[in-house]
């Protein structure tokens, strides 16, 4: 029998019903495949943001969890770390834990640290060291965007939910010294700030040396006055007596490691005194623990003198200060071959007050 030419027409229909469906799907599916591929790149876009909200609700999370907890254990003390980027070794003895106070804008002086005086290339000394920044936060996405990269890329900072203010640096010494107990096995911690220089051989010899047990060393501070105006103005209520205990200069000073642990215990973060290292002062008069004055500690070393026995000295912002003094410190080390130019320069900034001095 002959088919009819609508049978072969029907046919056509049907076929091109079923391309176009399968063209339409097609498309339907190239099209979903291509926004998906968008998300995908949009995505790779918005995870710095996310990073940054994620840590904003983390931090205003642990804020939180804290209000209405009135027992100041360690363990919620620790709670005010957002991120703890620090690769350590807990199998190791630190001969010295150097805890640097540095505000989270500051990230060219950490960088001038890392390269300078922080890179054990630059020392003699086979003593093991930690060298760990401690840093607080701002209300700037894009500062916790970039600290979080540094700490991720770096592996050396500690990150607190403490604003950066001036008064509440104890915070973070208190947060520092308590994070160093239950993660670091050290002889001695050494707290300084990050407009400082350090001579690690120097340090490390001291400390290896010390016999001291209950040690609390640097530039001693013998009853101060207590300022009740300006910068470091301090209220009756706050304290009544006309002077301070002795402390050492908070730019850098030394404990060993049975100070910390004997001052843990006397730390409240809700009762500081925000002068950070007078405070530190008061807790070792507390516990008993005798402030002594040692060599090495040159807190006012504002025209960046070299000396020999320097091992903390302060202040030293720029990057050409601190590579003067890791210079002159690696010719005496025989790090770097003599340069009598260099030699018969005692100061790098301001001539002649160095000279007059
Ligand atoms: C050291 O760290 C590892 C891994 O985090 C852990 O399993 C181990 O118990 C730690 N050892 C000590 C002595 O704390
Ligand atoms: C430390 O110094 C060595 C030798 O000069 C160098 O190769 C290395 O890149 C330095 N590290 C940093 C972090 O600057
Ligand atoms: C400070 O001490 C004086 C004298 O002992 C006392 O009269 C005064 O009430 C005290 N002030 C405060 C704020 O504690
Ligand atoms: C630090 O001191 C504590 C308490 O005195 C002690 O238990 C601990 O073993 C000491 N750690 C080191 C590394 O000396």
């Amino acid at each position: 029998m002959k088919k009819s030419i609508y049978f072969y027409l029907r046919g056509a229909k049907i076929i091109s019903i079923v391309l176009i469906v399968f063209v339409t799907a097609s498309i339907f599916f190239i099209f979903i495949e291509i926004q998906k591929l968008k998300i995908k790149s949009e995505a790779h876009l918005k995870i710095n943001r996310n990073l940054a909200l994620v840590t904003t609700v983390t931090s205003l999370i642990s804020t939180v969890n804290k209000i209405g907890k009135d027992k100041s254990e360690e363990k919620d003390t620790l709670l005010h770390i957002i991120i703890d980027s620090v690769e350590k070794d807990n199998s190791t003895l630190y001969t010295t834990l150097i805890l640097i106070s540095s505000f989270v804008n500051h990230k060219s002086r950490r960088n001038t640290i890392r390269k300078s005086w922080g890179n054990s290339s630059n020392w003699n000394t086979e003593e093991k060291y930690l060298i760990v920044f401690v840093v607080g936060r701002v209300m700037n996405t894009n500062s916790m965007i970039e600290i979080a990269e540094e700490a991720k890329l770096q592996k050396d900072i500690l990150y607190l939910d403490v604003f950066e203010d001036f008064y509440l640096l104890t915070k973070k010494v208190i947060i520092g010294l308590i994070w160093a107990k239950h993660n670091i096995n050290f002889k001695a911690l050494l707290k300084g700030d990050d407009d400082t220089f350090m001579n690690l051989d120097n340090i490390m010899k001291f400390v290896k040396h010390n016999e001291v047990t209950d040690g609390y060393f640097g530039n001693k501070i013998d009853r101060a006055y207590v300022k009740r105006s300006g910068r470091y103005q301090v209220t009756k209520d706050e304290r009544n007596e006309s002077n301070y205990n002795p402390y050492c200069s908070g730019g850098g000073f030394i404990l060993t490691n049975s100070s910390v642990y004997k001052m843990i215990p006397i730390f409240d973060l809700k009762k500081i005194f925000r002068i950070d290292d007078v405070f530190i002062g008061e807790v070792a008069y507390k516990v008993g623990i005798k402030v002594r004055g040692a060599k090495g500690f040159y807190m006012y070393n504002s025209w960046c003198e070299y000396k020999k026995d320097i091992m903390v000295s302060h202040p030293s912002i720029d990057s050409e200060c601190n590579s003067f003094l890791l210079k002159r410190s690696m010719i005496d080390n025989k790090k770097l071959p003599r340069n009598i130019e260099l030699e018969s320069t005692r100061c790098y900034k301001n001539i002649k007050e160095c000279i007059n001095s």
